[in-house]
């Protein structure tokens, strides 16, 4: 009989062993774990929503809305059975994003110079204001390649050092005063060969252009218009638009684990001393405060404890225990009061044993990260 549940227990330990590696292959963190390519791999191009930010020059916020990358009125091109939702992290989703799959193709190492990415799209009236002004608010559009932002090489004025944005401009100023839609992207992919024919994505940069002469052509064909007729949106009447990206892959030194390294930049490198000194001079005060009780309380229950082992040494002499002197007493007493059950304990476990505590506490979290997503919005 024991033998029995000996093997039984044994052969329980060994399938838990026989499942480890399958159950740590399935866990899995979004964006920690390297995507491996082949060559002439589709790698999806995912669309996160379109957010706003700064106008260049401009520090006020004109808006903090953050539209779903297919609202009708913007006229991007969605894939042919309709977008679908991706899912997304915990993290993903306390920002706010809204990822959806896209009709872009991009396959590993295969240059595109012009594709349509569907085939011409009509702004009405309406609609065409409708971007211009997006476009005068600065908002920015979001792509997710490989799980990274693509986004533009910026330079930072004050440092000169060279940065990556997330997201790029819907469209910008002419110079003139009036606005121009970005219809044509160049997308080029940094990529990193990990080993011989295995290939990982380690930077994305899209230069998006307008291009008012660009047609579709049909069949997947287009021609990708030229530079020096940029694409104006009538606000009063029709214009018809071609959507066209290219894709060019680039080889990369950069290995995956720093990829990430070139977005992140801090704008403004001072120290600030002000605050440090504060915290400082706060922690000062604060281990005075708490060291002062400390002594005060501790210094009488010493002179106390002194007394009886006097009074131990001559036995004769019971004054000290006249006086109410005991072995435990002063801090000693905390001994005792540690082990103590509550008075009350069944409400305790109702707050805490439910679930409560734990409810109360996601919904401050959420409260409290909701102006910091605000905040991230404006920043973008
Ligand atoms: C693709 O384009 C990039 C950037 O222009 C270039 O460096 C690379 O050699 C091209 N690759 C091929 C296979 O033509």
């Amino acid at each position: 009989m024991l033998s029995t549940s000996a093997s039984q227990s044994r052969s329980i330990v060994a399938s838990i062993l026989l499942l480890a590696p399958t159950l740590s292959t399935a866990f899995y963190l979004p964006g920690a774990a390297p995507t491996n390519y082949k060559k002439s791999d589709v790698v999806p191009l995912y669309v996160n929503a379109l957010t706003p930010a700064d106008v260049e020059g401009n520090q006020q916020v004109h808006s903090v809305y953050a539209f779903d990358y297919y609202t009708e009125s913007f006229h991007f091109c969605a894939p042919k059975d309709g977008p679908q939702w991706v899912s997304e992290s915990l993290g993903s989703i306390l920002f706010g994003d809204r990822i959806q799959t896209s009709p872009y193709e991009l396959k590993m190492g295969v240059n595109e110079t012009c594709k349509p990415v569907c085939d011409h799209h009509t702004f009405e009236a309406g609609d065409a204001a409708f971007v211009n002004q997006k476009i005068g608010q600065g908002y920015r559009i979001n792509w997710l390649i490989d799980g990274l932002p693509a986004g533009q090489l910026l330079m930072d004025r004050q440092t000169g050092s060279i940065f990556e944005s997330v997201g790029f401009p819907l469209g910008r100023e002419d110079g003139n005063g009036k606005v121009i839609l970005h219809n044509h992207y160049d997308i080029m992919v940094d990529f990193h060969e990990a080993s011989a024919g295995t290939f990982r994505v380690v930077g994305i940069e899209v230069q998006p252009s307008s291009r008012g002469t660009s047609k579709y052509q049909g069949e997947g064909k287009a021609d990708c218009g030229s530079l020096d007729k940029p694409l104006y949106l009538n606000d009063k009447g029709k214009t018809d638009v071609t959507y066209t990206y290219g894709v060019y892959w680039r080889s990369s030194k950069t290995s995956f684990a720093t990829r990430w390294d070139r977005y992140l930049h801090v704008y403004d490198p001072r120290i600030h001393w002000f605050s440090l000194i504060n915290s400082a001079v706060i922690v000062v005060f604060l281990v005075g405060m708490v060291s002062t009780i400390l002594v005060r309380t501790l210094r009488k229950d010493f002179a106390r404890y002194n007394r009886l082992d006097i009074a131990m040494e001559n036995l004769n002499d019971t004054s000290a225990a006249e006086d109410g002197v005991q072995e435990d007493s002063g801090w000693k007493l905390v001994h005792g009061d540690v082990f103590r059950p509550p008075k009350n304990a069944l409400i305790l476990s109702v707050l805490v044993g439910n679930g409560a505590q734990l409810f109360m506490m996601t919904g401050f979290t959420i409260g409290m990260s909701l102006p910091m997503v605000n905040a991230r919005v404006r920043r973008n």
